[in-house]
């Protein structure tokens, strides 16, 4: 944290990202702040706390016209405000082709590779390159100076970086992308690869998660675009532009905010199990989702029933409380999914005695940090079954919540988390044996190894927290724009 204060004292700091990280919105006639479901915002939001700066963003209250007349720009964090929130409004119109459309039914599909064909539209690219333009515009016009560091957040966004770079050339762009990144041949079926490319390439930096997507992207610019890519350094010319390509594992907030941890571990357990009118000593299961088709939740629920088939003695006795978050529920894969989720859950609780409590208790709602946090800390296990997954922050977020040093984090190896936890259960979501298996096991893991696993995991999060992320790009760009002036500075 304070490397980004000396770092950082007096830069032009402007972060863009399509998510808000407070959504205004009025709810019974008052206007009321929520926190959305984002781990890109779980993991940007304490970073501008640290630094200021703008935070420009999609606002997503375009309906209500109070909203759009008072909250265009506005100072949070509403308690203690410590940068500005600059919101960009988009039409209907814009806002189907742009996000719903080329964003996600184009390449959120198409970096994830989860057996759900990627969908392309002309008119959708068409308002994704204008919505890029918009924000660039944005951009420019939030600048203070000619050579801001601008930090581009996710795919939303892959045109902004070239945009931008036209207008200020001597901008520092960190472009980071939130999701995986496939391999060439895969990525090469979007009609639209090289200017997706291109755009990108705009870029002084370009972060993944993880090495795995940073050389399938090398390799993808390799394939199909003429610049020039060096191995040593990681770096790819084109335009006569540099672009460093670094792997940089996103984290959490580390200590997290005392509100998260303030209730003690025994009171959570026994609050949530009050709350779902469980017995006392009742074993729980939480998973934590957007309810996206890549989180892997009929898998996990496939995984559950498996175990209530395999060990009949955790009938009545286990219940996986299932945390969704409505998402993207303008698209049609996205409600199918809900459909899907809200069956089999309905058709696995209905297969067991209905006079004992029932193995899943999902819930299709927002829920703030603190109530997931209180789940978190009232757990026996926490599943994570992601089917590809960048990083997925829920796993560190989970083990950030257990300063009792207990609970087992049953975690999908198609995340970015499984390289950096391998102290969790590591499963692959599509062996429902094998899933059900690490159920049990973390059911009846005794103390002692929950605790070593747990503090060799917390032990992970706590060093390579958010501020070291952050830290590591922020830090790698001013070596850049110190380069860069000394060269300039010598001719
Ligand atoms: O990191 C993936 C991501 O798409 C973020 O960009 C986004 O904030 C989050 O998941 C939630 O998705 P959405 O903003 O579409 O609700």
């Amino acid at each position: 944290r304070s490397i980004l204060h000396s770092e950082l004292r007096g830069e032009d700091i402007i972060v863009v990202s399509n998510r808000e990280p407070y959504i205004h919105q009025r709810i019974d006639g008052r206007i009321e702040v929520q926190r959305p479901a984002s781990g890109l915002v779980t993991a940007l939001e304490p970073i501008m706390r640290a630094c200021s700066g703008t935070w420009i963003a999609h606002g997503s209250g375009t309906a209500d016209r109070e909203v759009v007349d008072r909250f265009d720009r506005v100072a949070v964090p509403p308690e203690t405000p410590a940068y500005q929130i600059r919101r960009v409004w988009l039409s209907k119109e814009e806002e189907k082709g742009y996000y719903y459309g080329f964003s996600n039914e184009g390449l959120w599909p198409l970096c994830h590779i989860a057996h759900v064909r990627p969908t392309f539209r002309t008119s959708d690219w068409t308002q994704y390159v204008a919505v890029n333009r918009k924000f660039a515009k944005a951009v420019v016009s939030e600048s203070r100076t000619k050579n801001p560091i601008v930090l581009v957040q996710d795919y939303h966004f892959a045109l902004l970086p070239k945009m931008i770079r036209e207008v200020l050339p001597d901008a520092t762009i960190i472009t980071f992308w939130h999701i995986p990144w496939p391999n060439p041949e895969s990525f090469a079926i979007c009609p639209w690869r090289d200017e997706v490319l291109e755009g990108m390439l705009g870029s002084s930096i370009l972060g993944f998660h993880t090495q795995f997507h940073c050389n399938n992207f090398v390799d993808t610019v390799d394939r199909f675009i003429e610049a020039r890519v060096d191995r040593e350094s990681f770096t790819v010319s084109y335009g006569g532009k540099l672009t460093a390509v670094r792997r940089y594992p996103i984290s959490i907030e580390w200590p997290p905010a005392p509100e998260m941890v303030q209730k003690p571990v025994p009171d959570c357990r026994s609050n949530i199990r009050q709350l779902h009118k469980l017995p006392a000593e009742h074993k729980l299961g939480v998973g934590v989702d957007r309810l996206d088709y890549t989180k892997g939740i009929t898998e996990r629920f496939h995984a559950i029933e498996r175990l209530l088939e395999l060990n009949p003695e955790w009938v009545g006795r286990f219940t996986f409380v299932q945390i969704a978050a409505p998402t993207r529920s303008g698209i049609e894969e996205y409600q199918h999914h809900e459909s899907q989720v809200r069956d089999m859950a309905m058709r696995i609780n209905s297969r067991f005695d209905s006079n004992l409590p029932p193995p899943i208790v999902l819930k299709v709602e927002h829920h703030e940090p603190r109530e997931v946090y209180e789940y978190f800390r009232a757990a026996d296990l926490c599943f994570v079954s992601s089917l590809h997954d960048g990083m997925n922050l829920v796993a560190k977020e989970f083990v950030a919540a257990r300063d009792d040093d207990r609970g087992v984090l049953i975690l999908s190896q198609f995340t970015g988390a499984a390289r950096e936890l391998p102290e969790a259960l590591i499963v692959n979501p599509y062996d429902a044996d094998q899933c059900a298996a690490a159920l049990h096991l973390a059911l009846t893991m005794p103390a002692d190894e929950q605790r070593d696993r747990m503090r060799l995991m917390r032990g992970l999060v706590a060093e390579f927290n958010v501020f070291r992320w952050a830290g590591r790009m922020l830090l790698d760009a001013a070596a850049m724009r110190r380069r860069s002036r000394l060269l300039d500075k010598n001719g």
